[in-house]
């Protein structure tokens, strides 16, 4: 099978997904829970989790998987062969609260590359799809990203851990920005950030997440045209495609000048007008 037809049936699966979750939020009668102190995650996170899983096993026998909810084993980020990476739903917290930034994300890598990646956002009407070397499209149509040159034009968007201990370094890093920039925007869904990055609704984007967070959205995203990276080297036993800590995905002219500044706010270096 090639990789557009994988694709295809990768977002038949991310759709059907969408409909559960759009169905689910109609009749809102799913239980919240918590994982650890602070993540909440719903009944409807597991069993459309449960549901890609049986649907990319019935069409991909024995291909290995990593889901957030039911199989989040990152053990095999380090192991050859195909891999697929899902987020059933990235937004649970909007999800929860009925805000519309809520996506599935299905990713595929070999050997530790970026194959093949869908992001479909239900609530937006939005499927976003990607193949290595392809380009990227929003609904079918070739999208590209946006041509910003500076950081004063240019709007980013972030995102925080779950872990509040966590926080504190990325207000220093979030103070550099908002002086920097034309605005900061945080809508709580990392695959749609990098996938409104590739179409030029953002044209940045910087953040820590898990490889489900951000697979499928960053090959979107670079596919689109967006440059991609990490803000500090990557471990050497782990694929840089599904290395998720320090990502900076961004229009390619404000690359260079976001990395230096979220740099120098890390270094503890000063405001620009202090
Ligand atoms: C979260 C979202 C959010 C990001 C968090 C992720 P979830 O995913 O992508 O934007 O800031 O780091 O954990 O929990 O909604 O799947
Ligand atoms: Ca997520
Ligand atoms: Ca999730």
């Amino acid at each position: 099978m090639d990789h557009q037809q994988r694709l295809d049936i990768a977002i038949q699966i991310a759709q059907k997904a969408g409909e559960q979750i759009a169905d689910a939020r109609r009749q809102q009668n799913f239980s919240h829970e918590y994982k650890g102190d602070d993540e909440l995650v719903t009944e409807v996170d597991v069993a459309v989790d449960r549901f890609i899983a049986e649907q990319l096993e019935a069409a991909f026998p024995e291909e290995a998987r990593l889901t957030e909810e039911l199989s989040p084993d990152r053990s095999q980020l380090e192991q050859g062969g195909p891999l697929w990476v899902v987020d059933p739903i990235d937004g649970t917290v909007n999800f929860a609260y009925g805000h519309v930034h809520v996506a599935v994300s299905i990713a595929l890598a070999v050997d530790g590359e970026l194959q093949l990646g869908v992001v479909h956002a239900p609530f937006l009407g939005q499927t976003f799809a990607a193949i290595r070397g392809d380009g990227a499209t929003l609904n079918g149509q070739a999208i590209v990203c946006s041509k910003a040159k500076t950081l004063e034009r240019s709007l980013i968007a972030t995102g925080f851990p779950y872990a509040r201990d966590r926080r504190a370094p990325l207000i220093r890093r979030l103070n550099h920005v908002v002086h920097a920039c034309r605005d900061i925007r945080r809508n709580g869904a990392a695959a749609l950030d990098l996938c409104h990055v590739a179409s030029g609704l953002l044209d940045g984007y910087y953040e820590s997440v898990s490889p489900w967070d951000f697979a499928a959205g960053l090959l979107i995203a670079r596919e689109a045209g967006a440059h991609t990276g990490h803000l500090y080297e990557c471990p050497e036993n782990l694929p840089a495609d599904l290395y998720g800590e320090n990502l900076l995905v961004t229009a390619p002219a404000i690359f260079n000048p976001l990395y230096e500044l979220l740099r120098h706010a890390d270094a503890g270096g000063r405001l620009e007008e202090e």
